[in-house]
C-alpha cells in the first residue's frame, strides 16, 4: 500500500503554490493584526511605547523601506498625512543612506521589512538611530535582526509568508500603517471620538470584506488572466490612494508573470505613457477614490480613446461606468481604507497570470524572499 503522498502539497495545504495560499490566509492575517489592538475608539498599540507628548514632539515621519514594504509605506504616507497630519517622507532603503539624510530630534523614523533582515533596510535604521532618531519597526518575523535592533516594534503578526511575492505581509503592513495614523491622530487631538470610531469600525470589518472579495472575484479573474497572459506590456493607474496600490499591483505582475508593467498617476498618463498605449495594450484602473473618481474616469476615456483595454477595480454599488471592459467591485468601505481591499484582485490578477504563463510562481527568477546584502 502506498501513499500518494507531496510533503509540500501538505505544507500548501491543497493550494498549488503558498502565495494563493497566502492570498487566502489575508482575512485571518488580518484579523490577528488587529486582535487585541483595537478599542471602540482607541487602538492600543501596548508594544509601541510611545506617549501622546512623545508623539506631539515629533514634526516629521521618514519611513524607509524595500521592495513591497516601500509600496506599502506610500499608502501610510495618506493615512498618516491625513490622520496626524505629521509630513511624511516615505525612502528606498538602499537610497535613504547615500542621501546624506536630514534627521534630528523631532524626525519619527518607521521601518517596515517582512522578514526583519533585509540589509539595506537594516543599514538606514542604524543610520538613522546614529543621527539620533527614535526608530519604530513594522515587521513579521518576530525576533529578527530590525525588530531587535529598532526601539519600538509593531508586529505584524500575519504568519510565515514562504512564496516571494509578498501579499499577507503586504495587507497587514497596509492595516499596520492604518492603526498608526488613527494612533498618531488621536494623540495629537485631531481625531474626534465619532470620526475614529467610524474608521475602526470599518477596519473592524475589513478582514470579512476581505474574504467576501476573494469569493465573489476569483473565478472572474482567473477568467481575465488570459487576457493578459500574451502581453508583455501592462499598465496600472490610479489617483492618490489608488496610485499607491497601482504601484503594487504592477509589482506583483512583473515579479511572478515577467510581463512589463507599469505604474502612473493616472493624471501623468498624458505627459508620457499615453504615447505607449495602442490597440489591445491592457491597463488595470484603480478607481476607488470617491472624491477623484471623475478626474480618473476622464483618464480612463483617454485610454480607451487609444484602443487599450481597460479594468476597473471600483467600489460596489458605484454608477455605471461605460469605458470599462472589465470591472471587478470591492465592498464598500471608507474612502482612506480602500487600498485593503484594492490590492487583492491585482495580487490575484498577477498570480493566475503567472500561473496561466507557466512561471514558477512560489520562485521567480532572479528573486530572493530576503536580500542580506547590499
Ligand atoms: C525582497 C522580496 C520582496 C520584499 C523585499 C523587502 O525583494 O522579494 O517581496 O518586499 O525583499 O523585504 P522585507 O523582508 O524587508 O519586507
Amino acid at each position: 500500500f502506498e501513499v500518494d503522498w507531496d510533503p509540500g502539497m501538505a505544507e500548501k495545504a491543497g493550494y498549488d503554490h503558498f502565495m494563493l495560499k497566502e492570498i487566502h490566509e489575508q482575512p485571518e492575517a488580518l484579523s490577528q493584526c488587529l486582535a487585541g489592538r483595537l478599542d471602540t475608539t482607541d487602538i492600543s498599540l501596548d508594544d509601541v511605547n510611545l506617549t501622546a507628548d512623545e508623539l506631539k514632539q515629533y514634526d516629521r515621519i521618514q519611513v524607509i523601506a524595500c521592495g513591497t514594504a516601500y509600496n506599502s509605506g506610500l499608502v501610510g504616507k495618506y493615512a498618516i498625512e491625513k490622520l496626524a497630519r505629521i509630513p511624511v517622507e516615505v525612502y528606498i532603503g538602499s537610497e535613504y543612506r547615500y542621501r546624506d539624510p536630514i534627521i534630528d530630534d523631532r524626525t519619527l523614523v518607521i521601518v517596515v521589512s517582512q522578514s526583519g533582515e533585509t540589509a539595506d533596510t537594516l543599514a538606514a535604521l542604524r543610520e538613522a538611530q546614529d543621527k539620533g532618531a527614535k526608530v519604530i519597526a513594522i515587521c513579521n518575523v518576530v525576533g529578527s535582526t530590525i525588530p531587535r535592533e529598532a526601539d519600538e516594534v509593531l508586529y505584524l503578526q500575519a504568519g510565515p509568508e514562504i512564496a516571494v511575492a509578498s501579499t499577507k505581509a503586504y495587507i497587514t503592513m497596509l492595516m499596520a500603517f492604518y492603526m498608526l495614523a488613527i494612533y498618531f491622530g488621536r494623540a495629537k487631538d485631531l481625531l474626534a471620538d465619532e470620526d475614529s470610531r467610524r474608521l475602526i469600525t470599518a477596519l473592524k470589518a475589513l478582514p470579512k470584506q476581505t474574504q467576501q472579495l476573494i469569493d465573489e472575484n476569483e473565478d472572474k479573474i482567473k477568467a481575465l488572466a488570459s487576457e493578459f497572459a500574451n502581453q508583455e506590456n501592462s499598465f496600472f493607474i490610479g489617483r492618490s490612494i489608488d496610485n499607491a496600490v497601482a504601484i503594487e499591483g504592477a509589482l506583483k505582475l512583473k515579479e511572478i508573470s515577467y510581463i512589463h508593467a507599469e505604474s502612473y498617476a493616472a493624471g501623468e498618463l498624458k505627459h508620457g505613457t499615453l504615447a505607449l498605449i495602442e490597440e489591445g495594450v491592457p491597463v488595470v484602473a484603480l478607481a476607488t477614490q470617491e472624491s477623484v473618481l471623475d478626474k480618473t474616469l476622464s483618464n480612463v476615456k483617454e485610454v480607451k480613446a487609444r484602443g487599450g483595454v481597460v479594468t476597473g477595480v471600483t467600489l460596489a454599488g458605484e454608477r455605471e461606468i461605460e469605458d470599462l471592459d472589465y470591472r471587478i467591485e470591492i465592498p464598500e468601505t471608507e474612502e482612506l481604507l480602500t487600498s485593503i481591499l484594492a490590492v487583492v484582485p491585482l495580487q490575484l490578477l498577477a498570480y493566475y497570470v503567472a500561473v496561466e504563463r507557466g512561471c514558477d510562481v512560489d520562485q521567480p527568477r532572479n528573486l530572493a524572499k530576503s536580500v542580506t546584502v547590499e
